[in-house]
């Protein structure tokens, strides 16, 4: 070899070394970091899990998130890309009876692979209840009530923002329409039961009482029963038919009917509905007595019976003329309880007039329901913003009636429901049918799911 083939024969194998060492300035390429694979928590207890993955070639660490929502939108306190060497860490601080989320990513410098798959651990024991739902703190009295919502089948989506209130605070739902008759009944011997269906199964599904809203209402007559051009005694007989075909469909699974719904005008008289004309003044007696023999015949002896109005604390001539039709209907042991709407505002009903409407149904051994509380803090239009002074009224006057409502025996009790609990899902703002000129704020929540006064006033009325 001469001196050019050395010098030659050695830049060939420094060239060729310095391809296959990192000399500190030109990266080498190595393989790409393979994503972890998360394997199943083990260790799992009521507030600590240990969670595991397999370990990937060349990683020097590894990054591990927890999170309480699967999409990892925010992280459990410490473990936001937590680093660990091994292939497990323990994690700790849970709260019981939660589901966390975990998920994976193997590290190399400052390479960091994609994300493991996740894994759901749930941990053990029993959750702690938030006393500051309505339900939690109603379940905790001495005598306990059900704490209701009205509600629509298309807000019933599991894991909405909505559904989540839902089940927190509230342990009885009435469907805000969808179970009267005019949605329910498309013609003679024919029903379209989807969203009622929806409702039902939701609240049974979840552990919620239904309370059935409600068999016969004049606001809610389908039209082809309104231009029924049979007999009285054809048009009765369709009553007939539905009543029974609705509770028969929903028995076992409702644990209650307003079988009717204003049946007193506000003059005190019987109210002049079609159901008045075709059927005379004993139509009432009738569709209890059907509602009752549907729910006996198809097994369900513990039905229990409502008749629902609005405004008898205040119109005295009215509650007279309930409670006639209520002794008419106890005498013939046709009626369980008595539904009090209570679409009131801040500034009425009074205190007593609630009460005395209350306690004649008391005193005739009947429960008591609270069926569509609302209080309204703009019934005038004179006010474009909610106020202070307006949310600090309508926190009074929720107080009040909770703590009239717990203040009842507890055989009595049975449940208070608001009518609605998001400011904007009311029906009241604008209504039309009760003449309400403009906006208002007459429910427990605003309108992005925060609590308002009036939610703090219903929970100081349980204490
Ligand atoms: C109302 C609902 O809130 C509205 O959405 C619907 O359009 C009409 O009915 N008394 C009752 C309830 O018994 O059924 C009414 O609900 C409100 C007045």
């Amino acid at each position: 070899m001469n001196y050019k083939q050395i010098v030659t024969a050695f830049f060939l194998v420094f060239s060729l070394l310095s391809c296959s060492k990192d000399d500190g300035n030109t990266p080498v390429p190595l393989n790409a970091l393979a994503t972890p694979f998360a394997s199943t928590a083990s260790n799992v207890t009521n507030t600590s899990f240990q969670a595991n993955w397999v370990l990937v070639p060349g990683a020097e660490s590894y990054l591990i998130d927890v999170s309480t929502d699967n999409s990892f939108s925010t992280f459990v306190t410490g473990y936001d890309a937590l680093s660990n060497s091994g292939s497990t860490v323990a994690i700790s601080g849970l709260s019981p009876a939660m589901a966390y989320y975990y998920r994976i990513r193997a590290k190399r410098g400052v390479e960091v692979s994609n994300n493991s798959n996740v894994i759901t651990v749930k941990t053990t024991g029993v959750a702690a209840e938030d006393p500051t739902f309505l339900k939690v703190k109603a379940n905790a009295l001495a005598n306990p009530f059900f704490v209701g919502v009205a509600v629509k089948a298309q807000q019933l989506n599991t894991g909405s923002a909505y559904d989540v209130v839902l089940k927190n605070e509230f342990s009885s739902i009435t469907a805000e329409y969808e179970m009267k008759m005019d949605p329910i009944s498309t013609g003679s011997g024919t029903y379209n039961w989807v969203a009622a269906d929806k409702i039902v199964k939701y609240g049974n599904d979840n552990g919620i009482n239904v309370h059935a809203h409600v068999l016969v209402w004049h606001n809610a007559v389908p039209n082809w029963l309104k231009d029924f051009s049979g007999t009285d005694a054809e048009f009765a007989l369709e009553v007939k038919k539905y009543i029974t075909a609705v509770v028969t469909h929903f028995a076992g699974k409702v644990k209650s009917w307003d079988v009717v719904n204003e049946a007193v005008d506000d003059n005190g008289n019987m109210r002049n509905t079609v159901f008045l004309t075709k059927m005379g003044p004993n139509y009432i007696k009738d569709c209890y007595q059907w509602a009752r023999d549907a729910a006996n015949a198809a097994g369900d002896t513990n039905l229990l019976l409502f008749y629902n109005d609005y405004a008898t604390s205040t119109n005295i001539n009215k509650q007279n003329k309930v409670f006639a039709i209520v002794d008419d209907l106890k005498a013939s042991n046709l009626i369980d309880g008595l539904g009090f709407q209570m679409h009131n505002t801040y500034l009425s009903p009074a205190k007593t007039q609630m009460e005395a409407d209350i306690n004649r149904a008391v005193a005739k051994g009947l429960k008591i329901h609270v069926s569509e509380l609302d209080i309204q803090v703009n019934q005038n239009n004179d006010i474009t913003t909610f106020t202070n002074e307006r949310k600090l009224a309508q926190k009074d006057k929720y107080k009040e009636i909770v703590k009239i409502y717990n203040a009842l025996p507890a055989a009595n009790k049975y449940a208070l429901t608001v009518w609605g609990f998001k400011d904007n899902e009311s029906w009241i703002p604008y209504s039309t049918d009760l003449n309400h000129p403009g906006n208002d704020w007459p429910l427990l929540y605003d309108n992005n799911f925060e609590i308002k006064s009036a939610h703090t006033g219903f929970l100081e009325g349980l204490d």
